[in-house]
């Protein structure tokens, strides 16, 4: 294949890292998208610091992106729930453009948001396009996992212990995470809206899909974090009070017909110095296993999941095609088109 070309679709932290990374594997980037004032009509490498232009001025107008490239791919990576994704992943498969997304309910939609998934399943078989979630959860999350459980004889439980850290995202994420609510507030926000399902949720939903399982019953539980003393908030470029909501945990548990219960506590907040990312599982069951990542460089390892999917969707067959419908995550040391087949 000649070089892959690429759209930048939201240009904000993860994006920002990808586009490096695209560009160190031969990617071609021919366009970018966003929104803020502060970014439309600068140019696609000064906006994310790489110290030299691209010829790629930041633009507002998505449709109008999109329909002038014709890129091959398009990496999108502006919010984390199908209801807001959705028009981004049907306006890509609408110009027939690839789209891979790290919105995190995108991983596996197929439970949380079945309607929606269906409707851009539909849309992206019309239009012969591919679109997947991937990011953090892809290796981390799912294919760790399922694969260390592959070494087991029978599971009875399988348990994941997961944090992120809310400032290494933007304020859309720190909003979303309810980061600076009072305890009132944030008891009043669960009570008086349906909740958006928890990343770990989604992830889950794919690592019990992966199995061949069918769930039996699935249950929520959402729990504040408070902050125990003042603590700054880079994405919202705001000082929290002692007592106020930093993030929060999110358990969710899924028990299947016949096999194995699948828990996840995943914590998002906003960590004091001397905190990291965590990424640990249990595999209970003949015999006991165990998982630990240590301290995981999660916005790194994201940014790169993201680019090193990118030949699998190229490549993958035409509809809402989740990775647990692909092949795993390859470490690409070549140009990413010398791995597009055909
Ligand atoms: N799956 C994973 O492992 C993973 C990991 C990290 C992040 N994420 C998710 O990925 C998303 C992006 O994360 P981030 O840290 O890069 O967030 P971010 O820094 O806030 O960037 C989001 C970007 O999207 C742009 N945007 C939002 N709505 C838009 C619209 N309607 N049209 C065009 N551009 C739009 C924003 O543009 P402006 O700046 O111009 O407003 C911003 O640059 C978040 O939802 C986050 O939760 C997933």
């Amino acid at each position: 294949m000649k070089r892959i070309e690429a759209v930048i679709y939201g240009v904000g932290h993860m994006n920002s890292i990808a586009t490096r990374l695209l560009l160190d594997k031969g990617v071609e980037i021919v366009g970018a998208i966003a929104r803020s004032p502060d970014k439309v009509g600068r140019d696609l490498g000064d906006v994310i610091g790489l110290g030299r232009d691209l010829g790629v001025a930041v633009d507002a107008g998505a449709d109008a992106v999109l329909a002038a490239t014709r890129p091959d791919i398009a990496l999108v990576a502006v919010n984390s729930y199908l209801a807001d994704q959705y028009e981004h992943l049907a306006r890509c498969a609408e110009h027939g453009v690839n789209a891979l997304t790290l919105a995190e309910e995108a991983f596996y939609p197929w439970r949380t948001s079945p309607d929606l998934a269906a409707r851009l399943d539909e849309l992206a078989k019309s239009n012969g396009v591919t679109l997947t979630g991937t990011g953090q959860q892809d290796a981390y999350w799912l294919h760790l996992v399922a694969t260390l459980m592959g070494t087991a004889h029978r599971i009875d439980q399988v348990s994941g212990t997961v944090s992120w850290n809310v400032d290494d995202c933007g304020p859309e994420v720190a909003r979303d995470q309810r980061v600076g609510d009072t305890p009132e507030e944030f008891a009043a926000w669960l009570e008086s809206e349906a909740q958006p399902p928890s990343f770990g949720r989604n992830g889950l939903d794919a690592l019990v899909a992966d199995t061949g399982l069918e769930p039996a019953s699935i249950a929520s539980e959402r729990v504040p974090v408070l902050a125990q003393r003042a603590i700054h908030c880079t994405a919202l470029d705001q000082t929290i009070e002692a007592g106020r909501v930093i993030g929060f945990t999110d358990v969710d548990t899924i028990e299947t017909h016949d096999g194995p219960v699948f828990t996840c506590h995943m914590t998002g907040k906003v960590y004091g110095v001397d905190e990291s990312d965590r990424n640990e599982w249990t595999v209970s069951g003949e015999p006991d296993l165990h998982l630990s990542n240590g301290v995981v460089p999660t916005q790194m390892t994201t940014a790169a999941s993201l680019v090193n999917r990118i030949p699998d969707v190229i490549n993958g067959p035409a509809g809402f095609i989740t990775v647990d419908k692909l092949p795993r995550l390859r470490y690409r040391p070549e140009a990413l088109a010398s791995y597009v087949e055909g």
